[in-house]
This record gives C-alpha cells, structure tokens and sequence, in this order.
C-alpha cells in the first residue's frame, strides 16, 4: 500500500505541475476527487493491521495536502480562478506567515511609568554595576562589619571580599561621591539575595533607589516625591503616608505605604483589608552617610528611597507569584 501511495503520489505531481487548465481539472478529479485514486487507499486504510493504520494514514494525508497546494500553486501559474493579480499590503498575512512580535515585561513597563514620572520632575536616571565592593554596598551606607544590621539582607558575598549588591543603595554613595549638590537622581537596576524562593521571594529582583540632596530638603519634599511617583505608577487617586522606621543610612527613617489600588483604601483581600500596602523605605540622608561622600551635613540635607518595581507590578497587574516574573513561559508574559 505504502508503495502504491508514493506512485501515485508522484504520478500525480508530475501531471499537476505541467498540466493545461483543462488537464489540472482532470487531474484533480483523478486524484483527489470523491472517487479518485488517493481517496481510494485512503478508504482502505481499515484493512491494514492496526500497528500500520497510524503511520500509513499520516503519509496518505501528508500527500493529499501537498497535492492539493500543487494543484492550487498550477492554477496560480496558469492565472486561473485563484490567481493573484494585485497585492494588497496592508493586509495581514495568513497566520502562517506571521512573525511573532514580542513585547514589553511586565516589569519593564513599570519601570518605565517610573522613569517618566522622575524625569517629569527633572531627575536624572543613573546605572551602576551589580557587583559591588563592601564599603558601597554596606560601610558607607552606615552599616559597619559585624553590625546586626547586616542580618537584614542576606547577601552573596564573591571571593575577594565583593558582594552581589543587595540594594540599590550604593547607588547613592557611588553618585553623591563625585557630583555637587543639587543632586536628584533615581537609580533602577537588578539586586540579589541569598533567599529560598517562594512566591514572595526571589533571588533576584528589582529596586528603584533615589536620592535627592540640596539646601534645604524636608521629609515633606520626600511626601510629595513618593506621593508622585506612587501617583504616576497605581492611579491618581493613591495617598501615600509614612511610617517610622529603621535604616541605618537614614534619620529619620520612614516605611512608605500606598492605598490599595484594588479597593481604593477601604478594605479587601489584597491588602488583608487594612486599605494599606507597603511599598518601600525611606528616609532623611543620615549626616554620617553625608559626610562619607564629603559632603557637609550642616549644610546640605536629602533624602533617599528604595522601593520594588516587582511589588507593584503584583499589585496592578494581580500577579500572585513574583516567579512568574523570571519564567520564560510565553503565555504568562503575553497577558500584559
Ligand atoms: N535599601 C533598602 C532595602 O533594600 C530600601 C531603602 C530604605 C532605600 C530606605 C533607601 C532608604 O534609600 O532611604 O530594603
């Protein structure tokens, strides 16, 4: 049977290709019609023993579609019924033919609603690296070794002595070390913890560090700095409060929250009914913090902020697992 198929299958390909119009209408009855030759073995595909049946169905049906997409090429050749004589462009092509197009990370668009919000306000946007030394990472930021401080992060520390930056706080050292006041910059960019991962947790993850520092900066500046920004990225009608707190690299320290998105402050599952989110630290530059980039805290005074563009992608997009985020699963991503 297998070799009757393949005859007639290149029987028929050579009569397709340089048939007439006439001789392709014969062809295809002879073939493919109701009573053709391939239709016929394909009826008797029931007499084969069953282990055969599979393979010998799946070549007769490979050979009918190829047939028949010769059969429709020749007619395109011979100018027939279905001959293209004009190309509309702006069609979209069979779906055969389509590139897939990518698109922005979840992540990635909360980034950038971030940056467009600071650059509005006329911040600069800083990069820096991810391997860091110990004094950017944590001896200037007020953390000294042996500090219980330290116990905050848990942290991957390099040969060398070098960490896998934890925060993107060295940022503000790194920055401030070697530029005047005015400075107001915002720094994003990937830190790593060493975290068993779960759906809260992840090894690696984002954070947007900033630091403004002037003549005369207040805890109020730093109110309506993250009030903007929260503003910009969940919705114009988000209120932002602050809490105390502790950081060793800012005094006082804040903890910032965000009214839940979901239920507009008054209450529901995503913010286990408080109308509250965390959102982030913050804080007034620490004067030793200041006087480790030489700069004199009788004179100038700032503030810094940290937060996590995972988080509120969560919250906006109702993700419920930040591994999702790292997975390269298509139809997850797609969504957003
Ligand atoms: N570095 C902190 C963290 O990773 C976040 C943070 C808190 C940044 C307070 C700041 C700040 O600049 O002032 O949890």
């Amino acid at each position: 049977m297998s070799a009757d198929a393949e005859y007639i299958y290149k029987e028929a390909l050579a009569r397709i290709e340089k048939a007439d119009a006439e001789g392709l209408r014969g062809a295809e009855v002879e073939y493919l019609g109701r009573k053709g030759k391939l239709t016929q073995l394909l009826r008797t595909l029931g007499e084969l023993p069953a282990a055969k049946r599979a393979p010998a169905g799946k070549r007769l049906n490979e050979i009918k579609v190829e047939l028949e997409d010769a059969v429709a090429a020749r007619k395109t050749q011979l100018g027939g019924e279905d001959s293209v004589g004009w190309v509309d462009m702006t069609e979209p092509p069979p779906a055969k033919f389509r590139q897939p197009i990518g698109h922005i990370h979840p992540v990635s668009q909360v980034l950038e609603d971030i940056e467009n919000v600071f650059l509005s306000m006329g911040f600069e946007i800083i990069d820096g690296p991810e391997v860091e030394t110990d004094w950017y990472n944590f001896e200037a930021l007020n953390i000294p070794p042996q500090h219980p401080a330290r116990d905050m992060q848990d942290t991957f520390y390099l040969e060398g002595g070098q960490v896998l930056r934890t925060h993107t706080s060295p940022m503000q050292i790194r920055y401030a070390t070697d530029h005047k006041p005015p400075i107001r910059i915002i720094a994003p960019g990937k830190v790593y913890r060493s975290e068993n991962e779960d759906a809260s947790h992840s090894w690696s993850f984002h954070q947007v560090e900033g630091l403004v520092v002037d003549t005369d900066t207040t805890l109020t500046d730093l109110h309506g700095t993250l009030l903007a920004m929260m503003r910009g990225t969940l919705g114009d009608k988000t209120e932002v409060r602050l809490r105390p707190s502790f950081f060793p690299y800012t005094e006082p320290s804040v903890e910032m929250d965000a009214t839940c998105p979901r239920c507009g402050g008054s209450g529901c599952v995503v913010c286990a009914g408080t109308g509250w989110l965390e959102m982030g630290g913050a804080g007034m530059v620490h004067p030793r913090v200041l006087r480790n980039v030489g700069l004199d805290p009788e004179k100038y005074q700032g503030f810094a902020f940290g937060f996590g563009p995972e988080r509120i992608a969560m919250i906006k997009y109702d993700i419920t697992d930040v591994r999702d985020f790292w997975r390269p699963r298509i139809s997850f991503l797609e969504q957003f």
